[in-house]
């Protein structure tokens, strides 16, 4: 007879966190819907986990009956088909490589039912990019639970296209692949985060509401209607692909900075292109663009760029000697006080908050690129109790 104490024994627990990653050459439409392949490759930076990530814990067990997932407290439907893909394809990867090299291996394990919880540090609403950092955590921590290794980027891709760049830190490439069973489909690490230590990465939130068309329906619409869109697949994005690459290797932020903010303005020139058409920039974000323009002119040089993703928030990209600067530039003409929330600083409040918390030493403002997903081996910070369900539920 087991006793109530013995409950946690036949569970077993493991929690990883996930980085968010914005992309500098931005992937906007699929060739294939259900297998996630993209119409272009895309590259981004991998953000730093200290500023915004994901927390995945994933507990199994044969007491289970059935899968089930909760998202930010909240129990949400197992059943939805990306979530399904991901599962499917781990345990894909669980029975080849029992029948390969590991007879015997995790039996147990792949017959159990999982129960995930997953949280972001950032809101979901914020329109920052909480899927890719979320699909990628999932599928990280299942691999990690069940000791599966391999190409783990075609299977968060499949939860959401731009998840399989959050696998990898640093400056991280998406080959569009050209098989059409999406095998080629992968993310590969360009270079790794320790590469280019004076990049920054600011987040300004423009607005927390949610995004009036998510990014899914809106790149469908794109490649349905945009003949800008095909144009940029086709002529622009394998060329300016080259160009990022070669920028990076040699950390010219120059020509870094300059692509950056061509490759934003024609995504969102695509989106003006879509029928009916889509618009993510407002106001504010506008403002922001003239801003980051009229500072890089004073100074004959690009110091500081812009890129936007499928909403109105900044997400800026410079180098360390220019951020006090640029950071006191903003304020000035966004001042805080006039614009109530409207515009605050995501990257920098949260960096504040923790300072005030810990007075000295000041921690380290890690507002630049970071590492790819990992474990975390504090057991006390699993997401679900010992009962295996979420400790916040009530
Ligand atoms: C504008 O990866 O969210 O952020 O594959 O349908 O889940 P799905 O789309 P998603 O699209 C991201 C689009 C983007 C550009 C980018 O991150 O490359």
């Amino acid at each position: 007879i087991r006793m109530p104490e013995d409950t946690t024994q036949d569970i077993i627990f493991v929690t990883c966190t996930a980085p968010v990653n914005i992309a500098v050459v931005k992937y906007w439409g699929k060739r294939d819907e259900d297998l996630i392949l993209p119409i272009n490759s895309s590259l981004s930076v991998t953000l730093h986990q200290d500023q915004l990530k994901s927390t995945t814990t994933v507990a199994c067990s044969a007491r289970f009956k059935e899968d089930r997932i909760w998202l930010n407290g909240k129990e949400e439907n197992i059943n939805q088909p990306r979530l399904q893909s991901c599962l499917r394809e781990i345990r894909r990867l669980v029975r080849k490589r029992r029948s390969n090299r590991d007879p015997g291996a995790d039996v147990l394990s792949l017959s159990h039912k999982v129960h995930i919880c997953s949280e972001n540090n950032f809101p979901t609403a914020a329109g920052l990019a909480s899927s890719a950092a979320g699909y990628a955590c999932l599928v990280y921590t299942l691999s990690r639970l069940l000791s599966v290794e391999g190409e783990l980027s075609t299977i968060a891709r499949q939860g959401s296209g731009s998840a399989c760049r959050s696998m990898y830190g640093g400056f991280v490439q998406w080959h569009m692949g050209m098989r059409a069973d999406g095998k080629d489909s992968v993310a590969e690490q360009v270079e790794p985060e320790s590469h280019w230590p004076e990049l920054r990465v600011l987040v300004l939130v423009v607005s927390a509401e949610r995004k009036p068309v998510g990014s899914t329906a809106g790149m469908q619409t794109s490649v349905d209607t945009s003949s800008l869109l095909k144009h940029r697949a086709e002529a622009v994005v394998p060329g300016r692909m080259d160009e990022m690459i070669q920028a990076i290797r040699k950390r010219d932020f120059s020509t870094f900075g300059e692509l950056t903010m061509k490759d934003s303005n024609q995504f969102h020139a695509t989106c003006l292109d879509t029928y009916p058409p889509i618009f993510y920039l407002n106001d504010v974000s506008r403002r922001v663009i003239g801003l980051v323009h009229r500072y890089n002119r004073h100074y004959r040089e690009t110091r500081v760029a812009y890129t936007f993703d499928a909403g109105p928030n900044a997400v800026i990209y410079t180098l360390q000697p220019y951020v006090s600067e640029f950071v006191q530039v903003v304020k000035h003409f966004f001042p805080p006080e006039t614009n109530g929330e409207e515009l605050f600083y995501q990257v920098i409040k949260l960096c504040c908050e923790r300072s005030l918390r810990e007075i000295l030493p000041l921690p380290p403002c890690r507002a630049q690129p970071g590492p790819g997903p990992r474990m975390v081996e504090d057991t006390s910070l699993h997401l679900l109790g010992p009962d295996g369900l979420p400790r916040t539920s009530a």
